[in-house]
């Protein structure tokens, strides 16, 4: 029995992580619209793989097969995000911003937004949740344990809307994970690449613990 009855998600990029979370998904008995940058064609091996419950699209054709939608493309491309039809949904994040890929962006390098912030400022309509951020891929799918398994790994997201929240935390557990969540959008800097809670396995009180040692500005 999951938390999220079995639904239509999308997924606007398919590579590590969105590849990872579509075999997740699909695996907890939902349907996925997945979608990258060189078209449906190019996801035919994925879908293969994945089965009857999904189908490859265009990322403006995932965003409107979504009930939810998941963005996981790297941070540079938030802008081709679409926004129209991604309005009114709540939007799973999992980008990290890293410069020697993104290039500079000057106002995260300064403290000023977060990346998640950007993403939301980019769909005004949308609700935003980070989620899936500092996990690696490759743990996405084995980390994952029953809810009161002792030690049980725990993930943090952040909102600016609480249903957002609540959604990435019943993903979460159905995942196999516990939840922290960070705050607002404006306080998810602290899971942020670099900080102590980034891609470390730590349970609910060592995450909460991690959260609070995270510093804002890091050394160039
Ligand atoms: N890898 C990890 O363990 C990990 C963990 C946590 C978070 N993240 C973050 O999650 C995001 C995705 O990481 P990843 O490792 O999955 O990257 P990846 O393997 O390089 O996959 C990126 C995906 O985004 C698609 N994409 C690129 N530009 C696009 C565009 N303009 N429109 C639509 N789709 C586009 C790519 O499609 P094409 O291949 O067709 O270009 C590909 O499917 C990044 O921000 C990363 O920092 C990664």
């Amino acid at each position: 029995m999951t938390n999220i009855a079995p639904t239509h998600i999308g997924l606007i990029g398919a590579g590590h992580i969105g590849g990872a979370v579509a075999r997740g998904l699909v695996k907890l008995g939902h349907r996925v619209t997945i979608s990258n940058s060189r078209g449906p064609e190019s996801l035919a091996d994925l879908v293969a793989e994945l089965g009857p419950n999904a189908t490859a699209g265009t990322p403006a054709e995932a965003a409107e097969a979504g009930e939810f939608v998941v963005v996981s493309v790297p941070f540079k491309a938030y802008r081709d995000v679409p926004v129209a039809p991604l309005a009114g949904k709540i939007v799973i994040d999992t980008n990290n911003y890293y410069w020697e890929r993104d290039g500079h962006f000057a106002e995260l390098d300064a403290g000023e937004t977060t990346v998640s912030g950007v993403l939301q400022a980019h769909l005004p309509e949308s609700r935003v949740a980070k989620g899936f951020n500092h996990i690696t891929a490759q743990s996405i799918l084995t980390d994952g344990t029953p809810a009161g398994t002792p030690g049980r790994r725990a993930l943090a997201t952040a909102s600016d809307f609480d249903d957002a929240a609540a959604l990435v935390t019943a993903l979460y557990d159905d995942f196999g994970y516990d939840t922290v969540v960070v705050g607002p959008l404006a306080d998810s800097w602290r899971v942020e690449r670099d900080r102590p809670a980034y891609v470390s396995v730590q349970n609910r009180e060592e995450l909460v613990a991690n959260l609070a040692l995270a510093e804002r500005v890091l050394a160039a």
